[in-house]
């Protein structure tokens, strides 16, 4: 939680009531209900989101910023209702700071290419970490391979958390002209000091964009008062659809970027041989948007804010805390990164030589959904000297008896593979 995020718990979380609003959980596959443990993949989704987009479609539908006609306004309106929406999410006032994208990967590609291609040259250092997602990685050895910039790279200890003196390392040389870094990692966990981190880079004169991805579902959140350059986000990972995301910026950055893409809706005037751009946030969202994803991500912000974001980070901290008490204790279990106090509501393990993909096959057959694989940290799992591991993540629906469910299942896991294996 940063610290301008002031909103307090009002209210405890009844993760089985909360269950019932989302269909898809509320319906028993094959007799059985799925225990869904993807969420950092992707959350399921709240009626009042699935009924927003339909009515949208239903009783609104039209292009955007375009007609004339009382239908086109209605939708107009609903896609910049939704910006409203997500802006205040966030506790941002000034709504032109935020940019409808489809998703993370979107956002940060954005910035490498707009901020980073008028920004970026020799000499110049991108400052990022081995623990990032490919979304915050690939983009960023795209930029230094158009621009001559090179990437440096802070390391992880023994409980996978940032080394602090590395980062202060590179930004004392002075080269370092962006900072970015994932606010939570989607493998470790690790939830990453990201107020200090944006203090000690703006010391350096460096900008600081946060990959908000595992964040932003899961605790309050106040940018302006963050403070960070640039945060991006997916509107599929918090209860809205997949096909939404959000790239927050600070004005003045985004007012002196070059737009990313060009066609309709981002410009001003067109001449044959010029043009001019339309003022942020319509300068970076050519064409048609996907208005409906936008107004799906505008209701899911507004479900999450009625469920209270304090409880919902009390809620998934509590039981990521149960959840690797328990673990902890099973035969030839390793847990990567922190403990819970410095941990977001994932968990990634692998028990003895057991394959991952096994682990939750196994899983699988007990209903249980979890992911495995390398989670798009490739680099990362090098560092750990692993191939892939099994991943349990958490949100305001699950509960103790998912956690007791999971636990369960992994006794089939050591049942059914013999003891050397497992153990
Ligand atoms: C930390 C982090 N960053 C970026 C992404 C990419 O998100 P998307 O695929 O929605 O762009 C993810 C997705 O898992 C993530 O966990």
């Amino acid at each position: 939680m940063n610290a301008g995020a002031t909103e307090t718990v009002t209210q405890h979380l009844d993760a089985e009531a909360l269950r019932r609003e989302f269909p898809l959980l509320a319906q028993p596959p094959e007799g059985a209900r799925t225990i869904y443990l993807d969420s950092a993949a992707s959350s399921q989704k709240p009626e009042a989101v699935l009924a927003a987009m339909d009515r949208y479609y239903r009783e609104d539908y039209a292009n955007v910023h375009r007609g004339v006609y009382k239908l086109a306004e209605r939708s107009t309106e609903a896609y910049e209702q939704a910006r409203r929406s997500v802006a205040r999410f966030f506790g941002v006032d000034d709504e032109g700071q935020v940019i409808f994208v489809r998703n993370t990967t979107e956002a940060i590609n954005l910035v490498a290419l707009s901020w980073g291609g008028a920004n970026l040259g020799p000499g110049d250092v991108i400052l990022t970490s081995i623990m990032e997602h490919h979304s915050n990685l690939v983009p960023w050895q795209l930029a230094c391979e158009r621009t001559g910039a090179r990437l440096e790279f802070v390391g992880i200890d023994a409980n996978g958390c940032l080394r602090m003196e590395e980062l202060a390392e590179h930004l004392a040389e002075g080269y370092v002209k962006l900072v970015a870094l994932a606010h939570v990692s989607n493998m470790l966990g690790t939830v990453n000091p990201v107020d200090e981190i944006i203090r000690q880079a703006h010391e350096a004169g460096a900008l600081v964009l946060i990959d908000g991805a595992q964040a932003a579902p899961h605790m309050p959140l106040n940018l302006p008062e963050l403070g960070a350059d640039f945060y991006a986000c997916s509107a599929h990972k918090m209860c809205g659809p997949m096909g939404a995301g959000m790239l927050y910026g600070r004005r003045e950055l985004l007012e002196a970027m070059p737009p990313y893409m060009g066609g309709g809706e981002m410009i001003r005037i067109v001449e044959l041989r010029h043009s001019t751009w339309a003022d942020i946030p319509q300068k970076f969202e050519a064409g048609t948007p996907s208005v409906a994803d936008a107004v799906g991500f505008g209701a899911a912000c507004d479900f999450l804010s009625s469920v209270s974001m304090a409880a919902i980070h009390e809620h998934e901290w509590r039981l990521t805390a149960y959840a690797y008490a328990q673990l902890q204790e099973l035969p030839g279990i390793t847990i990567y990164g922190p403990g819970p106090e410095a941990r977001g509501g994932v968990i990634s393990f692998n028990i003895g030589r057991v394959h991952p993909h096994d682990m939750a096959t196994v899983l699988d057959g007990e209903h249980i959904a979890v992911r495995a694989g390398h989670h798009c940290t490739q680099p990362l799992h090098a560092a750990l000297d692993l191939v892939a591991s099994v991943r349990a993540s958490f949100y305001l629906y699950n509960d103790v008896t998912d956690v007791d469910r999971l636990l369960g299942a992994l006794e089939r896991v050591y049942e059914i593979f013999d003891q050397e294996t497992a153990v």
